[in-house]
């Protein structure tokens, strides 16, 4: 358990956006009323291809569970949906992230919430903390899992840039990807929670920076708000777009797509070229992308997998690169907001679809009526 202080720097809003929730010491008599009762989410059939918002279903709890020692019950306020937690939701399989969701488990993301209750010595009633919580409107919560936020934190900053996608992004190129600057990256999934913080972080560190997501909204939004200066539309044939962004070829690939994108990048690779295989959101992995390994030993390429949970060490770099003041473009924290408990079956859908720009941030409202909306907000630093 730790403690984060990111800048006081108020977040700004794009006009159609909702209200970015700054933790506060809550009063008593809302702490009790909070809880009353619990809602989560569960898995409730197993996905047939892609997961329908039907596969789940919310459920109610009179109290929650009995606090052991060294928990903290957590009345959620924000959670930020991942991408990664497809693989394992009722495949039986487990991920570095996480162990195998099956029917009647609540899937975990990370999130934001306020301590109501706590057996953990680091941890008070009234605490705002970040960490991997339950999709359930209350969680009892070992308290070691979660770092106390200051008051006043901006909370979408810490689910987006400072966060569990801001932080793949930064290991992946950097500690893993030994991004240099000058060099040229190709970035997939670019307009996505992890690639939104990935295409930021690699301009900041001086490299030549190429993104590919699909249709012209997302494509525009890269170019216009995140100042990309080269994109693909992935939903097009890749190599000719490869070889027109980077003429002399990639020094770097951060693969979030697998299949298709990743046979791409192997032909457009330079010598010596590296390839940091970060997800698989394409799932049409059919083609064998290693039939032939000749190319990986030709051109002496690295590929290399990797698990942000390996990470955790270089938080501190990647808040010092983010909340640097001496650069004329600050970095921003992309979310798209959905709003209630039972918006995240349609929200965790629509991120895997690819219908949402950044992150998928769902709000928790506490004690007010509950209506689901959606709105795209960027925090920035
Ligand atoms: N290794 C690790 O430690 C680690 C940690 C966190 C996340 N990840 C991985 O990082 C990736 C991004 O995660 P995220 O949570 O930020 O998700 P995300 O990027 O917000 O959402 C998935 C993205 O995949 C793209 N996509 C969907 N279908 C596709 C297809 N058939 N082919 C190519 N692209 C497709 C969509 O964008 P477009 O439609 O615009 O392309 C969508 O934005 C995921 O693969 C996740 O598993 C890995």
């Amino acid at each position: 358990m730790g403690s984060s202080s990111p800048s006081p720097t108020p977040s700004r809003r794009l006009p159609s956006c909702g209200r970015t929730w700054r933790p506060a010491r809550a009063p008593p008599q809302r702490i009790e009323r909070a809880m009353a009762a619990v809602t989560r989410v569960i898995l409730d059939k197993i996905p047939v291809s892609e997961p329908v918002p039907s596969d789940f279903r919310l459920v109610g709890e009179a109290t929650g569970s009995e606090l052991e020692q060294g928990q903290v019950t957590v009345m959620t306020r924000m959670l930020g949906l991942n991408a990664g937690l497809r693989a394992r939701l009722g495949t039986g399989s487990s991920t570095t992230l996480g162990p195998a969701i099956d029917i009647g488990d609540t899937p975990q993301s990370d999130g934001i919430g306020l301590v109501v209750q706590s057996r953990h010595p680091g941890l008070d009633e009234g605490d705002s903390v970040v960490g991997l919580l339950p999709w359930a409107t209350s969680s009892n919560v070992d308290g070691a899992r979660l770092r106390r936020l200051e008051p006043g934190a901006d909370a979408l900053r810490q689910l987006t840039i400072l966060g569990h996608v801001g932080l793949t992004a930064y290991a992946g190129l950097v500690t893993v990807g030994r991004l240099q600057r000058g060099e040229t990256v190709w970035i997939s999934a670019a307009a996505g929670g992890v690639g939104c913080c990935a295409v930021q972080i690699a301009d900041r560190l001086g490299a030549e920076v190429i993104a590919s997501a699909a249709g012209a909204e997302r494509l525009n939004f890269l170019q216009r708000e995140l100042k990309v200066r080269h994109v693909l539309e992935r939903t097009r044939e890749l190599g000719p777009q490869l070889r027109e962004a980077a003429p002399e070829g990639l020094d770097l690939y951060f693969d979030s797509v697998g299949g298709e994108h990743l046979a791409s990048a192997l032909d457009a690779m330079r010598d010596r070229g590296r390839i940091v295989l970060v997800g698989r959101a394409g799932r049409d992995l059919r083609r064998p992308v290693l039939d032939d390994t000749s190319l990986l030993i030709r051109k002496r390429i690295q590929m290399i997998g990797f698990s942000v949970t390996d990470h955790e060490d270089v938080r501190p770099e990647l808040e010092a690169l983010v909340l640097r003041t001496d650069v004329d473009q600050p970095m921003v924290g992309v979310a798209s907001l959905r709003n209630g408990i039972e918006s995240i079956p349609e929200a965790f859908c629509d991120l895997l679809a690819g219908k949402v720009l950044g992150r998928v941030v769902v709000e928790l409202p506490v004690a007010r009526a509950r209506e689901t909306q959606s709105s795209q907000v960027t925090s920035s630093l």
